[in-house]
């Protein structure tokens, strides 16, 4: 799940404060949690808006000498990059100095480097949707997850189709895509997030936006791993959260874009002879350490009359819990009719079904205000120490 980061903006020209604010309005992964013209109206101010980043304007930065012990990271920023000026304030506890005007993209890139030195958020990352076995429902639960989780959290949310060889999210979701994956590997860094988030198809009706497959067979093996794992990263940078559909295999290129992701959602349906290869592969996924909250197991096509009660896969699978998703005729109608089930205006037992996995993936998420922001940095206190009127900079 990509995270909102929350910045507090220092600098003497209202201009440039709301310069930067305008910036932030328009990415969906920054806002700005407040502004000041000085360190001491941010010091006044910032107790009752907390952030996670404070850009300072290099003058302030340098006439401070104390930045090294404020609990946020700071990022200078100044007209030119003058050596003497980058090296006083990076002396005084700035972790980079950013070269006004700069864009958003650059502005996340650094907020990036920064955060890669704090320690990462397991939960953090895309969400990506597992099975065993072929044509158990992962395309199904990835595209009506998105749908839900785009309302939930009122943003857009990318849906990427990383089934290469045979992906069916395109005409799930009714949409002729523009651009797939493999052109984004192809392109690399190039494509910075505006870029992104122009490339992926708009899903009519609802705040999701599918990055499709080639669907060419051949196309999963002849894809570098680590080029995977890149484009992963990014467009879940780009977009509030990310859900990837992945293909039935388990080889390094799972295992780089997995490394990228925060939670798994892995569907068995509820037959017997599925739950060998779903044992197999749930092991393989706790060694590589996934467990506890950031793994959910979903029963797909659950029945009445089924013999298999959804306790005993969870037995069977050594988990906890399953989540149950019933048979529904309407929501496979639905895709094949491209039209996402949970698009609709009464949700069908499928959709309803997916509320449970969805208060897994976003356990706080009471519309905007409680999103995943708050774990962008995880050293931040809620008072910024370095902010708070107790201790002023
Ligand atoms: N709970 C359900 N009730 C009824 N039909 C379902 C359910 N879940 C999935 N289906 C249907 O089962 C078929 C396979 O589902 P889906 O394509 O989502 O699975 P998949 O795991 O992505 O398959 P593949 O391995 O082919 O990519 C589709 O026709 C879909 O509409
Ligand atoms: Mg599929």
């Amino acid at each position: 799940m990509a995270r909102r980061i929350r910045l507090f903006v220092v600098d003497p020209d209202p201009d440039v404060r709301a310069a930067i604010a305008g910036l932030a309005r328009a990415e969906p992964r920054l806002e700005v949690a407040g502004t000041a013209g000085s360190l001491e109206e941010a010091a006044a101010a910032a107790a009752q808006a907390p952030a996670d980043v404070a850009l300072v304007a290099v003058d302030r930065v340098a006439d401070a000498d104390a930045l090294a012990g404020a609990a946020i990271p700071i990022l200078a920023y100044g007209r030119e990059a003058q050596p003497d000026v980058m090296r006083r304030a990076m002396a005084a506890g700035a972790r980079d100095f950013l070269v006004w005007p700069f864009t958003a993209s650059g502005l996340l890139q650094a907020l990036a480097e920064i955060e890669a030195a704090a320690p990462r958020d397991p939960a953090a990352g895309p969400v990506a949707v597992l099975s065993a076995r072929g044509g158990c429902g992962r395309s199904s639960l990835a595209l009506n997850l998105a749908v839900l989780l785009a309302r939930r959290l009122e943003e857009e949310v990318a849906l990427v189709d990383l089934d290469l060889d045979a992906g069916s999210l395109a005409p799930y979701a009714g949409v002729k895509a523009p651009a797939t994956v493999a052109d984004l590997v192809r392109l690399g860094a190039a494509v910075d997030s505006d870029a992104l988030r122009q490339a992926a198809a708009r899903v009519a009706g609802v705040p999701v936006r599918l990055f499709a497959s080639p669907s060419e067979p051949g196309t999963w093996a002849a894809t570098p791993a680590q080029a995977l794992r890149g484009v992963v990263e990014r467009i879940d940078m780009a977009f509030a959260a990310s859900l990837l559909d992945l293909p039935v295999v388990f080889d390094e290129r799972l295992a780089a874009v997995l490394d990228a992701c925060g939670r798994v959602v892995f569907v068995t349906p509820a037959e017997v002879a599925a739950l060998v290869p779903a044992a197999r592969w749930l092991r393989r996924l706790t060694e590589a350490g996934w467990s506890g909250e950031r793994l959910s197991v979903v029963c797909n096509r659950t029945h009445p009359e089924m013999k298999l009660p959804p306790q005993a896969v969870a037995e069977a699978l050594g988990v906890a819990h399953v989540i149950q998703v019933p048979f529904d005729e309407a929501a496979a109608l639905a895709a094949q009719n491209g039209q996402p089930a949970a698009a609709r205006r009464s949700p069908t037992p499928f959709v309803r079904a997916l509320e449970p996995l969805l208060r897994a993936l976003v356990p706080q998420a009471e519309g905007r205000a409680a999103g995943p922001a708050r774990a962008a940095l995880p050293q931040a206190a809620d008072v910024p120490r370095g902010l708070g009127p107790a201790l002023p900079w």
